[in-house]
């Protein structure tokens, strides 16, 4: 069972490398079900659109993740209650419409859980992740409830995100991190046999600052009165997420494969 997550999709760069290659990616490497952090897919690079979310379905994405930036896009609130293959953060403050996590079917027809989270530091305010994450523990099992499970724990630091490795480990498939935009290259298998990478990174122009325009980025961190509000750099995207196979039996994982494709990260890993 191959098992691919990408991080966060920014803007119309991002957008346009996932839907290109994703579908040759999902033949080649013979990969059963899709996770992409969707989030700042949106043209203006926060947020995400109904179309965002049908023109990822149709090349091969099987559930799109979020967390801070889900409801950027006013549409969003009216649509994701009907959409449940998207995703907003689980321990958002009640009432917010959609779901948090799901038990779906891959493309070979397995049972695969996913939980999105939002870590409490340095975000926007949610509840608890970590009894968020216990309670899912308790409710959710490995092999008796999903065949698999993937955890997307969408935070800013990485000692957050780290802790929630080893809460998760033996007890699902895989756990990354996104929303920091850069990939970190500690993707490992963990000692009972969760997948584990503290950032998967973004799939979007590097040539950028965390995916914004990094001229105007500069300008706002000099606090230049002529800077605009953030918007996506437009130059080729890099694809960047990390790939399971995972063990049918137990549903833990086997061999973890970092992807970085394209732009200017290509052949790093
Ligand atoms: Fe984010």
């Amino acid at each position: 069972m191959n098992i691919l997550v990408l991080g966060d999709v920014v803007g119309p760069s991002g957008v346009k490398a996932v839907t290109e290659k994703l579908p040759g990616l999902i033949k080649e490497k013979k990969i059963d079900f899709v996770v992409v952090n969707g989030e700042n897919a949106a043209d203006g690079g926060v947020g995400i659109t109904k179309k965002n979310t049908e023109d990822f379905f149709n090349a091969g994405v099987d559930v799109i993740t979020s967390g801070n930036h889900i409801w950027d896009e006013k549409e969003t609130m009216q649509f994701i209650s009907k959409e449940k293959r998207l995703l907003r953060p689980e321990n958002s403050i009640e009432p917010a419409p959609g779901e948090g996590l799901g038990i779906f079917n891959s493309k070979n027809n397995k049972k695969v859980a996913v939980i999105n989270l939002m870590g409490n530091i340095f975000m926007k305010k949610s509840e608890d992740v970590f009894q968020a994450a216990k309670k899912f523990i308790e409710n959710v099992k490995l092999k008796k409830d999903s065949d698999f499970i993937v955890v997307d724990m969408h935070g800013e630091i990485t000692s957050e995100k780290m802790a929630m490795g080893y809460l998760f480990d033996g007890k699902v498939t895989m756990v990354v991190g996104t929303h920091t935009h850069v990939p970190t290259s500690d993707h490992r298998i963990m000692e009972k046999g969760t997948a584990y990478q503290t950032d998967i990174g973004m799939c979007g122009d590097y040539n950028s600052v965390i995916g914004m325009n990094r001229d105007n980025s500069l300008k706002k961190f000099f606090k230049d009165p002529s800077a605009k509000r953030h918007f996506p750099a437009l130059g080729e995207a890099t694809i960047s997420g990390l790939m399971v196979t995972a063990d049918d039996s137990t549903g833990l994982a086997k061999k973890v494969q970092p992807i970085i494709i394209g732009g200017s990260l290509q052949g790093r890993i």
